[in-house]
């Protein structure tokens, strides 16, 4: 059984062009068993975030948060990394693991808060306030990251944030949610990027309340992604895998989640018994809470990506090094956070 995806044809490759007209791929469970044995050939490592279409978290051999890829993406052995997630998670396993070949399924998988930060905008931000630290959360580009002392995930963003020095005034950059979020919770005051995430700011505080009043016994829980007044609604905020381990071990029964529908496919998995009511958002002609960036992502293009090796990040070896230094201190600095 063969099929052709046109689907994809739009991609714009980071390396090479795959032009896949007419590229022929399998489809159902020859579709699952070619990835597998593509796996196999190319000693390759399938790492997928929470918010990735269910079958492709179905396959992956890790699937986790932007922190828990990131160490995976740093420890591995596998000779290829097939990245399920978005651009500047990809790109943050090559300037981990620079020797391994990282693959993203499609280059276009991008992100509003890396979009809207180039490292060009951060250093004129710096240069404002030369005595300031940058602390950027991971959702930015490679030149973005180069241009900070510290890099973030919402796992160890408050952790870090505490740690900083407290006679330095710290901006913080991209999310000015979670950025607002860091300060009340430290008592810090920051400098704030102007940023957001298009999916989380898209949740609508009246309507998650009407949401609570229908289910009385529910609890709200929310990643500091969203916007302040959906924070204060708020029982429990948290990264995604703090969201799924509050879902599997509180004894509430019934939850409001406020982050991308993705995550209910393993929190389902995880708590097959609780009833997972999906936040809702401003437009009412749509329930839906997706980030059609993470859904670019499909079976048939990570069995093209890894069949053909492309499309492919590259980095340029001085901005690696750059982009590395502020990660590798998030990563020492947040040892003790699973
Ligand atoms: P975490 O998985 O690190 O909580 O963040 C997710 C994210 O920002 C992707 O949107
Ligand atoms: Fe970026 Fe928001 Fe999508 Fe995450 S959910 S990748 S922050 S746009």
């Amino acid at each position: 059984m063969k099929d052709t995806l046109d689907t994809a044809v739009d991609q714009m490759p980071v390396k090479g062009f795959l032009d896949l007209k007419g590229l022929e791929i399998p489809t159902g469970d020859d579709l699952i068993k070619a990835i597998l044995d593509l796996k196999k050939e190319k000693n390759a490592v399938i790492l997928a975030h929470y918010y990735q279409p269910g079958p492709i978290q179905d396959i992956a051999d890790f699937l986790g948060d932007s922190l828990q890829l990131a160490r995976q993406a740093k420890d591995t052995d596998a000779d290829m990394i097939a990245f399920c997630g978005v651009h500047f998670m990809a790109e943050a396993a090559k300037i981990l693991n620079p020797n391994k070949k990282v693959v993203l399924p499609d280059t276009l998988a991008g992100c509003s808060l890396a979009d809207g930060c180039s490292g060009e905008g951060l250093r004129k931000m710096r240069e404002k306030y030369p005595n300031a630290l940058v602390a950027t959360y991971i959702n930015c580009n490679a030149e973005t990251k180069a241009e900070s002392d510290i890099i973030v995930t919402s796992s160890n963003a408050e952790t870090i944030i505490e740690a900083l020095p407290k006679d330095r005034p710290v901006i913080f950059a991209p999310d000015k949610n979670l950025g607002r979020y860091l300060s009340k919770k430290t008592g810090r005051d920051m400098i704030l990027w102007d940023g957001s995430c298009i999916v989380h700011e898209a949740f609508s505080m009246e309507r998650i309340a009407k949401q609570l009043a229908e289910h009385p016994n529910a609890k709200l829980i929310a990643h500091p992604e969203s916007e302040s007044p959906v924070l204060e609604l708020a029982h429990f905020i948290g990264s995604t895998s703090a969201l799924l381990n509050y879902v599997e071990k509180d004894d509430c029964q019934e939850f409001i989640i406020a982050t991308e529908e993705g995550i209910l496919h393993e929190m389902k998995k995880r708590a097959p018994h609780k009833t997972l009511i999906p936040a809702l958002v401003f437009d009412e002609s749509c329930n839906c809470s997706e980030c059609f960036y993470m859904k670019r992502n499909t079976l048939e293009k990570l069995y093209l990506c890894m069949k053909y090796e492309l499309p492919e990040i590259i980095i340029d070896e001085e901005l690696r090094l750059k982009a590395l230094k502020p990660i590798e201190a998030m990563l020492e600095l947040s040892k003790s956070i699973k």
